[in-house]
């Protein structure tokens, strides 16, 4: 490879979230970049076609069906990536939903369920993979994937923002326990990306919304999945090395925090 410091062969990446969207597109150049890639998702129509387009362009895939609400089973999900590939050496957790509620319609159970997927589940994901990474003595890079909704307040995204502030919090914090054991914890937060998440919006509804980030966007556009995942890759590599306990933020220019 022209880059070394890009090249992942002979590594091995977990990637939740990896049926759809911005962890499909993770997936995806990540096995580009030459890393084995374990494809993770609670979608295994979605997982299959994650791993054919990875296998079609020359690349390794397995695929897990996994809940990340559920400790025991990415466990399991993480011991078998180890058992088949012998080390793990990124993560990608990108798995997340979306939810939209008005703070006084905002229900335990919407609150219960958006915490689960969007902060235990990358809490969960990063436990099981940085105890592997210490055990094995070798360095590792966790990659979080938080959203340009930590950067401002939203009307009805309390639930999601929350969480999301929660990975961010959580990404920090891992920076300082893991860094002594040289693993680097790094987080993406993509402004509006337009993958079947944005698309479920109703299509008008979507069209507004996204004439509406445009506007105030100082590149004049949405994003697309693969920008997300170029900024997963800078911090899965070695070109990151010296890079741990920040934020990257693919979102057109629309948020510029300090
Ligand atoms: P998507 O809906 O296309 O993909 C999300 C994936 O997560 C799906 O494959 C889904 O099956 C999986 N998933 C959901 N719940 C799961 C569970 N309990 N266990 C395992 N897998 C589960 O959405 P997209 O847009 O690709 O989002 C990916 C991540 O990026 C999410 O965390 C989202 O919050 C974040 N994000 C997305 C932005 C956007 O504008 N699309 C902007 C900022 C952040």
């Amino acid at each position: 490879m022209a880059l070394p410091a890009y090249d992942l062969t002979g590594r091995t990446a977990l990637v939740t979230g990896a049926a759809s969207g911005i962890g499909r597109a993770c997936a995806a150049l990540l096995a580009d970049a030459g890393a084995t890639v374990h494809c993770a998702d609670v979608d295994e129509g979605g997982l299959t076609g994650t791993r054919t387009l990875i296998e079609d362009a020359g690349g390794t895939a397995y695929t897990h069906p996994l809940d990340v609400t559920d400790r025991s089973s990415v466990r399991a999900v993480v011991d078998s990536v180890v058992r088949t590939s012998h080390r793990l050496d990124v993560l990608a957790a990108v798995a997340g939903i979306m939810h939209s509620s008005s703070v006084l319609e905002t229900s335990d159970e919407d609150f219960d369920r958006v915490m689960a997927v969007n902060f235990k589940g990358v809490l969960y994901a990063c436990q099981e993979t940085a105890r592997v990474m210490i055990a094995a003595g070798t360095p590792g890079s966790l990659v979080t994937m938080a959203s340009g909704a930590v950067d401002a307040a939203h009307p009805d995204l309390l639930c999601y923002s929350t969480a999301k502030v929660a990975v961010v919090q959580l990404t920090r914090t891992l920076a300082t326990e893991l860094g002594p054991h040289g693993i680097r914890v790094n987080a993406v937060a993509p402004g509006w990306i337009r993958t079947p998440m944005t698309d479920r919006h109703d299509a008008e509804l979507q069209s507004r919304a996204e004439a509406a980030i445009v506007k105030v966007t100082p590149l004049r556009r949405v994003g697309g999945a693969e920008e997300a995942a170029h900024a997963v890759l800078h911090l899965a590599c070695d070109a990151s090395a010296f890079t741990t306990g920040q934020i990257i933020r693919p979102n057109g220019g629309v948020a510029m925090p300090w």
